[in-house]
């Protein structure tokens, strides 16, 4: 079973004790992939409630499809932007669905949702008596911090001492516990031995929701971002769905790639690339190295990457990252993007790019160059979180790089977005995925306990991945019984 659902019921009685007292309903993968089924009042209550509050009517929010506003929105479409031509310089269109929109200002919050809500519904983990542990380089803890309060139930956050202020400062808000691991955002295997050091400690009295491991986040991806995007392909008459070509995902846990599983199983000619850093190119060149792309890029492959449906691999240089960063957020980058011709709309757009979103981008551009893709062709990423995650970046490039001056603003557009080339864009061959794929061998076999059997699945076994999707019916049957209970008598 690649998602545990067998039941405890002892546990599970008891979480349903504690959401009854505490009024907490939880959403399904349908409600969160069409949220128009929520409840109306729901929807009332969230008329008077902010993105980011800790209320439990926001575990309603975890979709793609929050009205754009910090406070008291419902539902809209799926949010999501086109990449204006003059920024990209590119003839396809590249189409980015909008993170900033979920509560904590990050897609991941997702992805934690789709690891904590089949083990409350199963009763395999105690909302009482458990702590739950979110290891993670980026916004993963955040969200896994953020969902806990919302529950009411305790947590752990771990993530590198080197991530930015920004996420420090916000997270001493909502988590019961920070643990800072030495290093930067690649350095994972460092938060792995913080996971054993604290499970040999507390045992029992934790579970550890390793997003590099776990199928709720490749099933949330799967279902509510993979499903997000197939609807704006079959719902948005500018889109011509036979068009769709490519679905580009930087890869931190390899998460958000299985919403490229979800675009390929209906459109099987489309291409899915894996992105990461240059600095870091694990996937490019089994390599290694310290970057400054938040969120992505371990050093090493998920265990929950489907690397037998990867395409190409793209490797973005973390400089041209903070260079556009800089170019989309200081006053003189602004400025002479609004001379260079880009419009009111995109110019308002800009804070919707957080560092690695603008890495999508570019893997995005990158790729459009490298199958020399037309006007019609449509590429799909994601703008994972948004720029004030960040902000605190913009005074440490100015110390190192100097002020950015209209130079700087030139060299960003033409030198990182317009002349973007196809370096480090690899297509894969099949002995090429499989040796992405036998690099899970050393983290996941000899370090982390996976089996022999399993790796060998995970190539061999046609099943081992179409399996999954599966999962959200049986899921949502469970949540639904289990909200039944809750509001039973
Ligand atoms: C800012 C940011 N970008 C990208 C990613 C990568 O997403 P995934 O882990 O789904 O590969 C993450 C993951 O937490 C992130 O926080």
């Amino acid at each position: 079973m690649l998602i545990n659902l067998n039941v405890n019921k002892e546990v599970r009685a008891k979480n349903i004790e504690r959401c009854r007292e505490k009024g907490i309903l939880l959403p399904t993968f349908k409600q969160m992939v069409d949220p128009s089924t929520v409840p109306e009042d729901v929807k009332a209550k969230l008329s008077h409630v902010g993105l980011w509050d800790l209320d439990k009517s926001n575990l309603f929010r975890i979709t793609w499809k929050n009205e754009p506003t910090k406070t008291g929105g419902t539902f809209g479409g799926v949010n999501y932007i086109e990449v204006p031509h003059e920024l990209t310089g590119v003839k396809a269109r590249i189409l980015a669905l909008v993170g900033k929109w979920f509560p904590t200002g990050a897609h991941k919050v997702g992805a934690t949702y789709g690891c904590l809500a089949p083990a409350l519904v199963s009763g395999n983990f105690d909302s009482v008596n458990q702590q739950a542990v979110w290891p993670s380089t980026g916004n993963y803890c955040r969200g896994g911090a953020y969902n806990s309060a919302l529950l009411g139930c305790k947590s752990i956050a771990i993530l590198p001492e080197e991530m930015s202020q920004e996420r420090f400062a916000w997270l001493k808000t909502v988590a019961g516990e920070i643990i800072a691991t030495p290093g930067c955002e690649s350095n994972v295997k460092e938060i792995f031995d913080k996971c054993h050091e604290l499970d040999a400690e507390r045992g029992a009295h934790i579970v550890i929701f390793n997003q590099f491991e776990e199928f709720g986040n490749y099933l949330w991806h799967y279902t509510v971002t993979g499903g997000s995007i197939l609807e704006v392909l079959e719902k948005d008459e500018q889109v011509a769905a036979q068009n769709v070509r490519g679905f580009v995902s930087a890869t931190g846990s390899g998460g958000t790639l299985a919403a490229g599983d979800a675009l390929k199983d209906k459109y099987p000619h489309l291409k899915i690339a894996a992105s990461e850093a240059l600095q870091c190119p694990t996937l490019l060149r089994n390599g290694f190295g310290g970057h400054r792309i938040e969120g992505i890029g371990d050093k090493h492959v998920p265990w929950v990457h489907n690397v037998k449906n990867t395409d190409m691999v793209i490797a973005v240089d973390d400089q041209d990252c903070m260079d556009v960063y800089r170019l989309f957020n200081e006053p003189t980058g602004i400025e002479y993007l609004k001379k260079m011709g880009v419009c009111e709309e995109d110019i308002k757009n800009l804070p919707l790019y957080g560092i690695s979103g603008i890495g999508n981008v570019l893997a995005a551009i990158k790729m459009a160059k490298y199958y020399e893709m037309e006007e019609d062709d449509v590429i799909f990423t994601v703008l994972t979180d948004s720029s004030e995650m960040y902000t605190s970046r913009l005074a440490e490039q100015n110390e190192i790089q100097g002020a950015f001056d209209e130079y700087a603003a030139v060299r960003a557009l033409a030198g990182c977005l317009h002349h973007q080339s196809i370096d480090g864009a690899l297509e894969l061959t099949y002995y090429e995925r499989l040796r992405v794929h036998n690099l899970k061998y050393y983290t996941w076999v000899e370090q982390q306990g996976k089996t022999y059997e399993e790796i060998n699945a995970q190539w061999y076994d046609k099943n081992y991945w179409k399996q999954i999707p599966a999962y959200a019916d049986k899921i949502d049957a469970m949540i639904e019984e289990f909200n039944k209970e809750v509001l039973a008598k």
